[in-house]
């Protein structure tokens, strides 16, 4: 017989869905995850307490990232950051590609493992593929104890405590918290991050979580309106560049899985290259646009333009007090001004609220959404 599963208000925390909970506990799951790895003052990062010291990364001269969906995009933003920050070449692979080809993987490579669940099947047989080649492992996992945990050399746990959600919020920002320290301590290792951008991270990072936690009750009410605006809508388009691409990816896949409303993450500056044929006033374009990427920002304006001038709707998630980009915009969201390395832990959970909302309004499962499950243990 159907067996119906309705966790009571109670283990909900008071909050009407467990993801809504766990997009409300991610200050808190970033602060536990930073907890004894970071010294603000210094900007050192200490991670022994995941055994790791400089010489398991002696002579090391590539990184893969091997995992699947969400976590996937976490790995993408980890490119980013480790080629800036620690210049280390880096590739980024779906573990489900990774598994059935030939990677270039050796002795110099360390394979980061991402998964929440620590049980994926596809990202656990990648991790067995890059150590039977001969590669270091380390995993970035959530579960204490799960099989990627216990057979990855190293892990460096998430402490986004337990995640109930099929769509993963709390784990993917905890992930990026992982990444972020991973960056800083290899760029530290390697000489190539200066002590003092290694200061300004940390600091930030360190306060980070209390920007978070006044921004998600100020922005919620007004995603949860703007939801009221879109929920009918049966194609997206979320644009990004840069470290923002990934973040656009991760949009997109939480409003597809939730609310079953076909969106497609893109690299914008692939708009001329096909997307922009899909553009008509049926397909609203998110794009992300901080003002301060620089070149990056103007390039994302001229995307948004182009978007508007075939009357294509944009909803622009950008910097407070950027008017000049709210009056390009069909709507806007504005956001504290970030460092680039921290703006895809900031410009995500804005997207978690909206696809949220908008799976409430459409009277979708929100927490337990269609045809998933919460770790995908089969092929
Ligand atoms: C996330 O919102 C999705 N539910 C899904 O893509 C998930 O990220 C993926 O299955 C990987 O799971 P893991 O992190 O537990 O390995």
């Amino acid at each position: 017989q159907e067996i119906t599963w309705d966790a009571s208000q109670a283990e909900k925390g008071g909050f009407p869905h467990f993801m809504l909970k766990e997009i409300y506990e991610q200050p808190e799951a970033i602060r536990d995850t930073l907890r004894g790895r970071l010294d603000p003052e210094s900007g050192r990062v200490d991670l022994s307490d995941a055994a790791l010291s400089p010489e398991f990364f002696e002579g090391l001269r590539k990184i893969f990232f091997v995992a699947c969906g969400t976590s996937y995009h976490a790995g993408l933003v980890g490119k980013y950051l480790l080629e800036a920050l620690a210049g280390i070449p880096v590739e980024v692979d779906l573990a489900s590609e990774f598994r059935y080809r030939d990677p270039l993987v050796d002795e110099g490579t360390l394979a980061v493992v991402i998964s929440q669940s620590g049980e994926t099947a596809d990202t656990l047989a990648g991790l067995r593929l890059a150590r039977d080649k001969g590669a270091r492992v380390l995993g970035i996992v959530n579960v204490l104890g799960s099989t990627i945990a216990r057979e990855a050399h190293r892990v460096i746990y998430t402490h986004a405590g337990p995640e109930i959600g099929v769509a993963s919020t709390k784990a993917f920002t905890s992930q990026l918290t992982v990444i972020l320290l991973l960056a800083l301590y290899l760029g530290g290792l390697s000489g190539r991050l200066s002590p003092e951008r290694a200061r300004l991270l940390a600091r930030e990072l360190v306060e980070f979580p209390g920007l978070l936690q006044k921004l998600i009750p100020k922005v919620h009410p007004l995603l949860k309106e703007l939801s009221e605006h879109y929920f009918r809508q049966e194609n997206f388009l979320y644009l990004g560049r840069n470290i923002l691409f990934p973040v656009a990816l991760e949009g997109a896949l939480k409003l597809k899985e939730i609310s079953y409303i076909h969106a497609e993450g893109y690299a914008a500056g692939e708009m001329k290259h096909g997307p922009i044929a899909l553009i008509e006033e049926s397909v609203p374009t998110v794009a992300l646009a901080p003002r301060e990427s620089g070149v990056v920002y103007e390039k994302m304006v001229s995307n948004i333009e182009e978007v508007r001038s075939r009357r294509g709707p944009v909803l622009a998630f950008g910097t407070q007090g950027d008017e000049h980009l709210a009056g390009l915009s069909t709507d806007f969201v504005g956001l504290p001004p970030v460092s680039w390395e921290i703006s895809p832990l900031l410009y995500t959970v804005p997207l978690q609220l909206f696809a949220y909302e908008m799976a409430v309004r459409r009277g979708c499962d929100v927490d337990q959404p269609r045809n998933l499950a919460k770790s995908v243990t089969v092929e």
